[in-house]
């Protein structure tokens, strides 16, 4: 496919694109800052201005596409992850206009332009939990994605925004919309970090002890691209297992007391479920952290 990918040289964007040229995918990355990799071209262009994103989406990618002489060839999907990536960097109201404003343009942009595939990123944070002040608990446990949606916090806010402007695209276009609330992303190198959350399992907590590994995130994103005609979805992106070696029933004793489960879980299901992305897009996971830490 023919993807046009928003803030591809970020943290996740970095891990993702290469997943997804590797699996035969040709990508425009389109970024304030450019994302060096064989393959992928780039544009720089701003989120928050409309018509760059008309522009970013109508455009040749590179020189090669000037050879055939048939014209701009079409997009075939969107993946939007250019954001203020959380609270604190920023201030709050413009990490609230960046990400609002910026992904009202994307996905604007994609539908009136007749892209059929759009995916944004959306985050954990929306549960409410991640960026509360003080300690606040899901309402039940595991966290999935029908449990209602109300942080306190700008960057959550946003992405809860971004959630809803996605729904009212896809009602008017019938497009396929997927939003993807990712969960702490963890890229290959940040494995030495598991140790420490073993020895302090409580600061996993806000993570509602989720991990997803940058290259499952591009699994995650591919399915995404293969599957067609879910609509309107929200999708929790997490990894099968919690980020730290306590049994699943053990972690929700110790750090959510008297939350009530839903249903029976795993021995070390993740209390951040995944459940969704496993059934309905084929999600198998490659990288459990148990592969890179002993
Ligand atoms: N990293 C995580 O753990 C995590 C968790 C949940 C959700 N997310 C979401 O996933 C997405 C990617 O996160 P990340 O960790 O890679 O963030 P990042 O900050 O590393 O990357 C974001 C990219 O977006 C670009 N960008 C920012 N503002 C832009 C603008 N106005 N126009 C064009 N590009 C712009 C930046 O240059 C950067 O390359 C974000 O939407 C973030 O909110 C991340």
């Amino acid at each position: 496919m023919r993807v046009l990918f928003t803030g591809g040289s970020g943290k996740a964007g970095r891990h993702v694109i290469p997943y997804l040229v590797d699996h035969g995918h040709h990508v425009l990355n389109v970024d304030l800052t450019p994302l060096a990799h064989p393959g992928v071209d780039n544009l720089t262009a701003d989120i928050t201005d409309s018509g760059q994103m008309f522009n970013a989406m109508t455009s040749y990618a590179n020189f090669g596409e000037l050879e055939p002489g048939a014209g701009v060839p079409k997009l075939d999907a969107v993946v939007h992850f250019a954001a203020v990536p959380r609270i604190l960097i920023r201030p709050d109201n413009e990490t609230f206009r960046i990400n609002t404003v910026g992904t009202y343009n994307v996905i604007e942009a994609a539908v009136k332009l007749g892209i059929r595939k759009i995916i944004i990123a959306s985050s954990e944070t929306t549960y409410g939990v991640c960026f509360a002040d003080g300690e606040v608990s899901p309402p039940s446990l595991p966290v999935e994605e029908d449990m209602d949606v109300n942080p306190m916090d700008s960057y959550g806010m946003s992405k809860v925004v971004n959630e809803q402007t996605a729904r009212s695209f896809q009602r008017r276009s019938g497009f396929d919309i997927y939003a993807l609330r990712i969960g702490n992303v963890i890229e290959p190198h940040e494995y030495g970090r598991f140790p420490g959350f073993f020895a302090n399992p409580q600061v996993r907590r806000r993570n509602i002890f989720c991990y997803i590994d940058a290259r499952d995130l591009g699994q995650i994103v591919d399915r995404c691209l293969n599957t067609d005609g879910l609509g309107f979805q929200v999708f929790n992106a997490g990894n099968n297992t919690n980020s730290v070696d306590m049994p699943t029933a053990d972690i929700a004793r110790r750090f959510f007391p008297g939350v009530p489960f839903t249903r029976a879980m795993g021995e070390h299901e993740a209390l951040y479920a995944n459940r969704k992305i496993r059934d309905m897009l084929g999600f198998t996971e490659e990288h459990d952290w148990r592969r890179y830490v002993k």
